[in-house]
């Protein structure tokens, strides 16, 4: 959500802020704009709309310079529109801001800055305010740049990282962070300030983590670092290992189908970094003593949207394995429910970006509370890893697109394998369970393999459905769980009315929607559950809607009841979300991919949720 990119060196700024910017588009955002230090002071380009509206504004009127700030918006303050877009100009014209979150207090300041300072605004948002005020403050502190933000971030409320220039201080860029993403990037002779590593993964390999209340001075020789209370901090750079070619579509047409298809090769990063050579699981470091487990009354898992879903699937694992009381909670409701959390309460917190703040306050509050928190976190070094206790990383490796896939498949196999060790830890497990249930994640890679040769008829399926305007998801047990998530994907990426129900509730309400042109998917992958799914099947094919059943190879006894069968291979009861879900998320695809619509970046929606 929102994407910062700052450049300062000896090449023209220009092409390589907007490639920056390209890098950023999966955060979701409707904007995006462009300031450049020139001969004629700041320059600003600004468009509504998709980043090639600002190329093509460029191609008319290039800026030519070595220092520049650009930025993708997603609106909160003021509609999506050139005037809104950043960045921003103080007044004089002398500052130039982009901005990643919210002001709080941006009302009061603003009408501060009219009255006692006659500043005209031009914008709705609330960005504006940042660039004015910094302009009073380099006035108040003699043309000093890296003083007057330190200023105003002190009166700034809200969640925020700043990206700023001066017309008079060439060759520098300050920037700072407070609860809202923001990296280094550390070249030769050129250095760069983003909010997410693909930004700057083509230019360097060095990033320095910008920690919050840091204040960050970026020139073409160096990069200083400053904490709240004004001391410079010294920063080991973090290697980057993975290329621009893993943060890219690599031949697929969308990154979505990337991401679904990469899903064998990330579950097994996930796992082989965990099971030890005798077959153990091992959670990272993290150390957790049966009596530290013992004495927690409750689990809290707290997340968003698709980690939310994950979340559902790890209450089963562990209550079943571990004997604990889990508790799934959505993050906004959570914090403000004032939970009962404690020290005998372990949170776990699941999150792909680490980024999402409504996570990351939920976080917070049962720290505050005096809970250990545990967070299940794809992008390392993002701000829920860096507020947990512990960190259990997912190594899904970039994921672009904005629905997420190939992170809930390794979001599950983290909480399968937390669940196994607490299991084994309490001795609520026997050994053999224990290592049936591991031999069953590890064969999933390839079972999962076999799913996606289903894609031509899953493809065809879609073909013949798109035009539907309702489906519904049904399941029982652990199909319920992953119906959740097959009906946000359908819903996110080709904006289907869809719904997900436990099967066993439909005849209290959902039932009275049932029509011909209704589908309906069904899972029924749960041996223990057949029957009773079977049940809920043929009364859905008596009221005629178009029932899509997703079984376990060998349950024919389906098909009489079902218009098409979607077979996945046989597994354990357990395990089968990871492989249930693929036919889901394929459908999704393939759905949205038939309607035309912007698979990758859908219409609204933000990969990390940078605002309440
Ligand atoms: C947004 C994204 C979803 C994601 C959710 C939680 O809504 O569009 O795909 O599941 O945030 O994000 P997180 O990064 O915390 O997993």
């Amino acid at each position: 959500m929102c994407g910062i990119v700052g450049y300062t060196g000896y090449e023209n700024a220009e092409g390589i802020i907007v490639d920056g910017l390209k890098r950023l588009e999966y955060r979701g955002y409707d904007s995006a704009g462009i300031a450049v230090l020139t001969d004629k002071g700041l320059q600003v380009r600004k468009k509504k709309g998709k980043i090639e509206n600002l190329e093509k504004l460029l191609m008319e009127e290039s800026l030519t310079g070595t220092t520049g700030i650009g930025h993708t918006r997603w609106a909160t303050h003021g509609s999506p529109s050139d005037v809104n877009a950043h960045p921003h100009l103080s007044m004089d014209g002398k500052i130039a801001v982009v901005h990643n979150g919210i002001v709080e207090n941006y009302v009061e300041l603003r009408e501060d800055l009219a009255k006692n300072h006659g500043i005209k605004f031009i914008t709705e948002t609330d960005t504006e305010v940042i660039a004015q005020l910094i302009s009073v403050k380099y006035g108040e502190n003699g043309g000093n740049l890296e003083n007057a933000v330190r200023d105003t971030v002190k009166m700034l409320k809200g969640a925020y990282a700043i990206c700023v220039i001066a017309a008079d201080t060439p060759d520098k860029i300050v920037a700072y962070r407070k609860d809202a993403p923001l990296i280094v990037g550390l070249g030769k002779k050129r250095n760069f300030i983003a909010s997410d590593i693909p930004a700057v993964l083509k230019y360097v390999k060095e990033i320095l983590l910008v920690e919050n209340q840091e204040l960050v001075i970026c020139t073409p020789e160096q990069v200083k670092i400053y904490n709240s209370e004004g001391r410079e901090v010294s920063r080991e750079p973090m290697f980057i290992k993975w290329s621009i070619e893993d943060a890219e579509k690599g031949g697929y047409e969308h990154f979505t189908i990337k991401e679904i298809y990469e899903q064998p090769k990330a579950i097994k990063e996930t796992l082989m970094r965990r099971i030890d050579d005798e077959g153990h699981v091992k959670l990272d470091g993290i150390y957790i003593s049966a009596e530290e487990l013992n004495s927690y009354d409750k689990i809290y898992i707290v997340a968003c949207g698709t980690a939310y879903h994950a979340g559902l699937v790890g209450k089963y694992a562990i209550e079943k394995m571990a004997r604990i009381p889990v508790e799934v909670d959505i993050a906004s409701e959570f914090r403000y429910r004032d939970p009962l959390v404690d020290e005998h309460t372990l949170f776990i917190a699941i999150s792909q970006s680490g980024e999402t703040l409504d996570t990351l306050e939920a976080l917070r509050e049962a720290k505050s509370k005096g809970a250990r928190v545990l967070s299940v976190v794809n992008v390392v070094g993002s701000s829920v890893a860096r507020e947990s206790d512990d960190v259990f990383y997912t190594w899904a490796g970039p994921e672009i697109a904005v629905a997420s896939t190939k992170a809930y498949t390794t979001q599950l196999i983290c909480m399968y394998l937390i669940a196994l060790y607490f299991g084994r830890l309490r001795g609520t497990i026997t050994d053999e369970y224990y290592s049936f249930v591991l031999k069953e994640l590890e064969a999933i890679p390839e079972k999962i393999e076999k799913v996606l040769e289903k894609a031509p008829e899953i493809e065809n399926l879609a073909r013949h459905l798109y035009n539907r305007t309702q489906v519904f998801f049904i399941g029982r047990g652990l199909d319920s769980a992953v119906s959740y998530e097959g009906s946000l994907k359908l819903k996110e990426i080709s904006y289907i009315n869809s719904f997900a129900i436990a099967a066993g509730e439909l005849k209290h309400g959902t039932i009275a929607l049932m029509e011909p042109e209704t589908i309906v998917i069904a899972l029924a992958t749960q041996d223990a559950l057949f029957d009773k799914m079977y049940s809920n099947i043929v009364e859905i094919k008596a009221r005629f809607a178009h029932v899509v059943a997703i079984a376990k190879e060998g349950n024919t006894k389906i098909e009489a009841e079902s218009s098409e069968v979607i077979y996945i291979p046989q597994c354990a009861d357990e395990v089968t979300p990871l492989l249930s879900v693929v036919p889901l998320q394929l459908f999704a695809y393939y759905v949205a991919r038939e309607k035309g619509e912007d698979i990758d970046k859908p219409r609204n929606l933000a990969k990390s949720v940078t605002v309440e």
